[in-house]
């Protein structure tokens, strides 16, 4: 490798070749198509420039990790999160280091700005898990391969949003009542959710009023409101559509309803892997909502940072519990990144 590396916030110079960096990795490499900053428009925004550690040898970016931070609030706090997205070395200088740094160096940088956990979503574990992340949390993922040759009696007029009546604060009120695990969005970020590149989203209709909406990526449909009556009706409609599979969260009370009209299959599975960067402020959060100490719930200065993630996130067996533990803050909602 040609010069001393040195790592830092992404220069504004910089973003065309931090572009190419991550198209290079995740879309060439990979044999996929399409445009990285437009995949994760938030993340690779301008407004997000101090977040995008980039490595350098010399003048040339060599690797990066970005960071969006993202509120999430849950009952009467706000945690604060930040996802982690594009991480890479360049392909001819892997295993040197390159990677390490820029994740050391995102850690330090989510500690500097105050957030208290990080998240990512990965297929290589064990790269992070050197780095103190963990697995954790959970989510369940409904494979709904033959929902569409089932013959369900259809109550519901399904559309595509952009050719109906309503607009996303609409569907954003229905995510807002429902308030599912508690986490709440706001009505920019759902307005974000829905009109990303590659998202469609379909609405239910029930008696001309909006009953429900998914919204779907390629053959994944993240996210899906409404009661069960109508889930089923989209379900089923988006999989003559191409949908594939449904995120829920882990103990989604509509899953039971669903699997009884529709031949799907599930699998729990983590969330994704988590950080804790601020232990302090994630217990007085906690603390604060459930109005018990660290102590009580068993969340003491001698528990571990690994039992301490597993405590707080849970895994992907959880049951809903009377205790406010585990925080199932499910952020296939928030990851509009
Ligand atoms: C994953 C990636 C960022 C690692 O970067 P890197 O610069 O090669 O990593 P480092 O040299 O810092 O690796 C340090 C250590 O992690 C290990 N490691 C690297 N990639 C790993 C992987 N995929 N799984 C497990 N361990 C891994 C290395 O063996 C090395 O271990 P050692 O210190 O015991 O020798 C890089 O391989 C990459 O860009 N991959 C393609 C893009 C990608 O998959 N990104 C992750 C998406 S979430």
């Amino acid at each position: 490798m040609s010069g001393r590396l040195d790592v830092g916030a992404c220069r504004i110079s910089e973003m065309p070749h931090l572009r190419s960096l991550l198209n290079e990795v995740f879309i060439t490499e990979r044999d996929s198509s399409g445009d990285l900053f437009e995949f994760a428009p938030l993340l690779y925004s301008e407004a997000n420039l101090q977040n995008l550690r980039v490595v350098r040898s010399g003048s040339r970016l060599v690797g990066h990790a970005g960071i969006l931070p993202r509120l999430i609030r849950w009952r009467g706090q706000q945690f604060q999160a930040g996802l982690i997205g594009g991480v890479c070395a360049r392909q001819d200088l892997r295993g040197q280091g390159i990677g390490t740094i820029a994740m050391e160096d995102a850690a330090r940088r989510m500690e500097e700005i105050g957030l208290d956990f990080g998240v990512l979503w990965t297929g290589s574990p064990g790269f992070y898990e050197r780095l103190g992340w963990r697995t954790a949390g959970g989510i369940c993922v409904m494979g709904m391969q033959e929902a569409a040759d089932t013959e369900i009696e259809l109550h519901f007029e399904i559309m595509p949003l952009a050719e109906s009546p309503f607009d996303p604060a609409k569907c954003h009120r229905l995510h807002e009542q429902a308030a599912r695990n508690e986490v709440v969005r706001t009505c920019e970020e759902t307005e974000a959710l829905l009109s990303i590149g590659g998202r469609e989203t379909f609405i239910a209709l029930r008696g001309g009023r909006l009953g429900g909406y998914a919204v779907k990526t390629g053959e994944t449909i993240r996210e899906i409101e409404g009661d069960a009556a109508i889930c089923i009706a989209l379900l089923h409609h988006l999989a003559a559509e191409g949908a594939r599979q449904c995120i829920f969260a882990r103990s989604d009370p509509r899953i039971d309803a669903i699997e009884g009209a529709l031949p799907v299959n599930l699998q729990r599975r983590p969330l994704g892997m988590v950080l804790i960067v601020d232990r302090a402020s994630l217990l007085a959060k906690i603390a604060d909502e459930t109005g018990r100490s660290a102590g009580e719930l068993g969340l003491g200065d001698d528990l571990s940072d690994d039992d301490l993630i597993a405590r707080v996130f849970g895994s992907p067996e959880d049951e809903p519990s009377e205790e406010p533990l585990p925080v199932d803050v499910h952020i296939d909602y928030l990851d509009h990144v």
